[in-house]
């Protein structure tokens, strides 16, 4: 019922739903109190009721709730303090309490729910006492808030234990002390703001090697010292400082004072360096190197950082939001390279396909800023559009990689070619008639002919399959890149020829020298997928074996007995009447399995080019819907 107008009380009889599990009244004109009632539902999996007028204390009924995964009530009147039994609701991944006028301490079993995975905002109230040890606990939490309240005392110094953050706000309280050293293990914070405390000491150094940070705002506290000059500190616009009278150095854009000799440690050292200089000319030698030799060192981070951090668009947590937590529900497809899960994205509805790679794999973690690189410049209407790479740090705190891809509403053609046994399809799902199998060939082979001839570097797909051919809402067929392309390049060409086959397909593939050769690969791999989409069997068939492949099984039926090894469902479908004739469809078929024998011949060098095979196949089509126009024209 949100975004209305509904005014008035939330009425006590709330508590007689006791089936509700969802209870959304966001951004009305609610007023009086949350009524104790609510405890009663004990399947409520998500109360939200922010941006209403609603007063009073949180009822301490509220932690009976034990199914509440969502708690939103801010922007409300609501007073007193939090209550403690909040802590009973043990499935929580998101807490938002902020902009109320809640008082006292927050209770330890509230900053210490381990379930929180989203945010925890209790900002904008007027909450006193310390930062709990307990905060400990939020390991996978990615936003903490506790901004804009009367917090005090040292800052936890296990802060450093919820190393999923990505986003802390601590400020505007009353802290003070110094930055604990733990922090340096939150390597994922995109965001930091100590700004508005009474925070004291020196700048830690690990701030600079936080790859991800965007923002970071120490301004009106009491730091002093130097200020490093790499990293967020190099860019004057994510980084905040005024209002520190001790602080000195940094890039010039930030307007500091420079730092006298005796406060400085990089002076002293230049100092140092300056005397052995003096001293001796071997040591000038050496030196210099040393110096040259450490700037490049530094160099070198940032830059690589850099290009990581330009392909960051989405974030862990939005993801891990999109994908319900990567829960097993979502779960789409599985492969050497990882998992991938469907999702949809919170901010805009669109449905996405997320591959998370797994980085056990090393090749997998080896080849993933290769693959972003490559899969960036291409677009192609056949091939699955990667939205965005992201690379950053999972709850358990290890590097978490992932690529996010367009979904595909009509899933892969290896469900439609070959719907697995008991999945609850409907009927429908298995008639792929012959032009859609015809249109989607073509589909595939225009995606091929535009990774071998139209990038810059041929790109080696290596891993067409029927499952990597996905439909979507049109049925129009795209390719995907799932299977880690492999850019070609004379120096890879080994590697490309040692992990290609994995299509598990009889018979050798023969990869000589040069790239004509290698592009063959996927050639072969066409006509094979080409066969496999008219016969509906599949390449690996128990049947085929010692001697006998798909290829050989179709050779020899041609061109007299096609009917017979034709996907029985095209073949009912031409007999019943379709818009051409049967002898008319059997002949061009005829023709289609053809192209398919010649891409997989065995001998690389007689397989057929890509843009030769969509001439054919187009002719085909065209051949094939003449006659039926003329019939209508006539
Ligand atoms: C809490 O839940 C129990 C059932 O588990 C119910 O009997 C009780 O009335 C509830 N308490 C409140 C305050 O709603
Ligand atoms: C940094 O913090 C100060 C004090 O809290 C605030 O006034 C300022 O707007 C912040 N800077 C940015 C860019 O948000
Ligand atoms: C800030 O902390 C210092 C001690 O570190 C203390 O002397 C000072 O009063 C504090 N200032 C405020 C505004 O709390």
């Amino acid at each position: 019922m949100d975004e209305n107008n509904i005014l008035g009380k939330i009425p006590d009889g709330i508590g007689n739903l006791i089936n509700l599990e969802v209870l959304v009244v966001a951004e009305n004109q609610l007023s009086g109190p949350i009524p104790f009632n609510i405890g009663k539902l004990q399947k409520l999996k998500i109360f939200d009721a922010n941006i209403n007028f609603l007063s009073r204390t949180i009822p301490h009924s509220i932690g009976n709730l034990t199914e509440l995964t969502e708690l939103d009530i801010h922007f409300n009147n609501l007073q007193g303090s939090i209550p403690s039994g909040l802590g009973n609701c043990k499935n929580l991944l998101l807490m938002d309490l902020s902009s109320n006028n809640l008082s006292g301490p927050i209770p330890p079993e509230v900053l210490g729910l381990p379930s929180l995975t989203i945010v925890l905002n209790l900002s904008s109230n007027d909450l006193t006492g310390e930062l709990s040890v307990e905060v400990e606990k939020l390991k996978n939490l990615g936003t903490l808030d506790v901004s804009q309240n009367r917090l005090s005392g040292l800052l936890p110094k296990n802060l450093g234990s919820c190393v999923s953050l990505e986003k802390l706000f601590l400020e505007g309280n009353l802290f003070e002390g110094p930055i604990p050293s733990s922090l340096s293990s939150l390597r994922g914070l995109e965001a930091l703001d100590l700004s508005d405390n009474n925070i004291s000491g020196r700048i830690p150094e690990f701030l600079v090697r936080f790859g991800a940070l965007k923002y970071l705002n120490l301004s009106f506290n009491d730091l002093e010292g130097l200020i490093p000059s790499e990293g967020v500190f190099k860019n004057a616009r994510a980084t905040f400082v005024e209002g520190n009278s001790k602080l000195c150095g940094g890039v010039p854009e930030l307007h500091l004072s420079r730092c006298n000799s005796k406060t400085s440690a990089s002076t002293s050292l230049k100092l140092k360096i300056t005397i052995i200089v003096v001293s001796s000319g071997v040591t000038l030698v050496f030196s210099i190197f040393l110096i040259i030799w450490f700037r490049k060192k530094k160099e070198q981070k940032p830059t690589t950082t850099h290009v990581e951090n330009s392909l960051l668009q989405l974030s862990y947590q939005s993801i891990l939001k999109a994908t319900k937590g990567f829960s097993p529900q979502n779960l789409v497809g599985l492969g050497s390279f990882g998992y991938v899960y469907k999702g949809i994205l919170e901010a805009n509805g669109a449905a996405i396909a997320v591959k998370v790679l797994n980085l056990l794999n090393h090749r997998a973690s080896r080849s993933f800023l290769v693959e972003c690189d490559a899969l960036k410049n291409i677009r192609h209407r056949n091939i699955v559009k990667v939205l965005t790479a992201i690379s950053g740090i999972d709850y358990k705190g290890n590097d978490f990689k992932a690529l996010v891809y367009e979904f595909m509403e009509n899933g892969s053609l290896k469900d439609w070619l070959h719907p697995s046994v008991g999945m609850n399809k409907p009927e429908t799902m298995r008639n792929l008639n012959f032009f859609q199998r015809l249109n989607v060939a073509i589909d595939v082979a225009h995606a091929l002919e535009y990774l071998h001839h139209r990038c810059e570097t041929p790109i080696i797909n290596c891993d067409l399959k029927p499952s990597n051919v996905l439909l979507d809402w049109e049925m129009v067929g795209h390719i995907r890149d799932f299977g880690l392309p492999k850019i070609h390049s004379r120096d890879k060409l080994n590697d490309s020829t040692n992990e290609s086959s994995s299509l598990g397909l009889r018979g050798t593939i023969e990869y000589g020298t040069g790239s004509e050769l290698s592009t063959n690969g996927d050639v072969y791999s066409y006509g094979i997928l080409l066969l496999e989409m008219l016969t509906g069997q599949r390449p690996t068939n128990e049947k085929f074996k010692e001697g006998l492949s798909l290829h050989n099984f179709v050779k020899a039926a041609l061109p007299d007995r096609v009917v017979e090894i034709i996907d029985p469902i095209l073949f009912q479908e031409s007999v019943r009447g379709g818009t051409t004739a049967p002898d008319i469809h059997l002949q061009r078929l005829n023709s289609i399995f053809e192209i398919g024998l010649t891409c997989s011949t065995e001998s690389p060098s007689e397989r057929m080019d890509m843009s030769n095979v969509i001439t054919k196949l187009c002719s085909i089509r065209d051949k094939l819907l003449r006659p039926a126009r003329l019939h209508r024209g006539i």
